[in-house]
């Protein structure tokens, strides 16, 4: 777990990598304020950082106060960022998140819409702080000349990443957002060449994946999935197929790495099952301590393992793990609430 790793062309002191976490701490402009320069600043011994998840456009924005990353003012409220975690000595990589279905007006600028595959709602509800809890709308079924639209917004908002200082970009195919919509069957209906087979369901990641890349290097650019996940209303029947499928594309692609997500359960070895088809960068997530993600790294199925919820309330989490100092619980009361109050008020250790 400290032993030293190169992605790509991103050069990482330990394994100990921080989830993307949504903290819903942005302005009125989607834009990340200085206090969340503090926030990944004070966890900047990370091996890697990986951003909440960011929009690259207003249609891609659909939580109350989630940042985005299309706007000049946006650029450079990231550039804030990345430099206090340089400063620290950190490294950090943007997560880009288009919501797609999982959105709601009252959470979007003006002027923006809620998008899908196919216009089908999901079930269940949201946070609006204009409007309190909202049901899920029927969304606006892409085209194939939007899709092109959305797959271009993809490769500017890298070029805009690299711009803002980033040391890359993670592309968010997991957790029921757009990407994740095309590749799962109950959430994409369509009958062109972006729906039925898996090829033609995994079209649209791998396009926009491939203009990321072309937008920056492949080097640059890694890729999240949640093979089997449920979350936000997915269902995929068969998603040993789909990402066994998906990783072989991915691994001839070279990403800087692949994050997989592991999430509830599952009748196959998730990490295990992808390592035999991706022999890249894989950063391994989802309900792990510091033994399990050791033993992960240990056997070669992860390269880089990844905590979000420890990396709440312990700042200092690679240097808990080596020296076995204990860890501090997260309120989860205070997980998207704005302020500072459980977001940069959890002190390193010892307090
Ligand atoms: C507060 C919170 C916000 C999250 N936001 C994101 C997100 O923006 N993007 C993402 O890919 N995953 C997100 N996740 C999922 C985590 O990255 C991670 O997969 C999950 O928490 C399991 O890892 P853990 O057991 O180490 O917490 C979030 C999780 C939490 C707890």
């Amino acid at each position: 777990m400290f032993t030293p790793y190169k992605a790509g062309e991103i050069e990482i002191p330990n394994r100990v990598v921080m989830a993307p976490m949504t903290r819903s701490r942005a302005d009125e402009n989607a834009a990340p304020t200085a206090l969340t320069a503090t926030y990944y600043a004070q966890r900047a011994q990370a091996g890697l950082l990986i951003t909440e998840g960011t929009s690259p456009s207003a249609d891609g924005l659909g939580y109350a106060r989630t940042p985005a990353i299309y706007t000049p003012q946006q650029v450079e409220a990231w550039r804030q960022v990345t430099d206090a975690v340089h400063a620290a000595g950190g490294r950090i990589v943007i997560q880009l998140m288009h919501v797609g279905r999982i959105a709601h007006a009252l959470n979007q600028p003006d002027g923006a819409r809620v998008v899908a595959p196919s216009a089908i709602a999901a079930a269940g509800t949201m946070w609006t702080d204009k409007g309190g809890m909202q049901p899920y709308p029927v969304p606006h079924e892409l085209t194939i000349a939007q899709i092109a639209e959305v797959v271009d917004e993809f490769a500017q908002a890298t070029r805009n990443a690299r711009d803002a200082g980033f040391d890359g970009v993670e592309l968010h195919a997991a957790n029921g957002y757009l990407p994740n919509q095309f590749l799962a069957p109950n959430t994409n209906l369509r009958t062109d060449a972006y729906g039925g087979s898996i090829e033609n369901r995994g079209r649209f990641v791998l396009e926009v994946y491939d203009a990321m890349a072309a937008a920056w290097s492949a080097d640059r650019v890694g890729i999240r999935v949640s093979p089997g996940g449920t979350f936000n209303d997915i269902n995929d029947p068969n998603p040993k197929a789909t990402h066994t499928w998906l990783a072989a594309e991915l691994a001839k692609r070279k990403p800087a790495f692949l994050h997989i997500a592991r999430m509830g359960a599952l009748d196959f070895d998730v990490f295990a099952t992808l390592r035999e088809v991706f022999p890249g960068t894989l950063i391994a997530n989802g309900g792990l301590d510091f033994a399990g993600g050791q033993k992960l790294i240990e056997a070669g199925t992860a390269d880089l393992v990844s905590y979000a919820r420890l990396f709440i309330s312990n700042p200092d989490l690679p240097a808990r793990f080596q020296n076995e100092w204990p860890l501090a619980a997260a309120d989860n009361s205070t997980f998207y609430t704005p302020g500072a109050k459980g977001y940069t008020d959890y002190p390193a250790y010892p307090a």
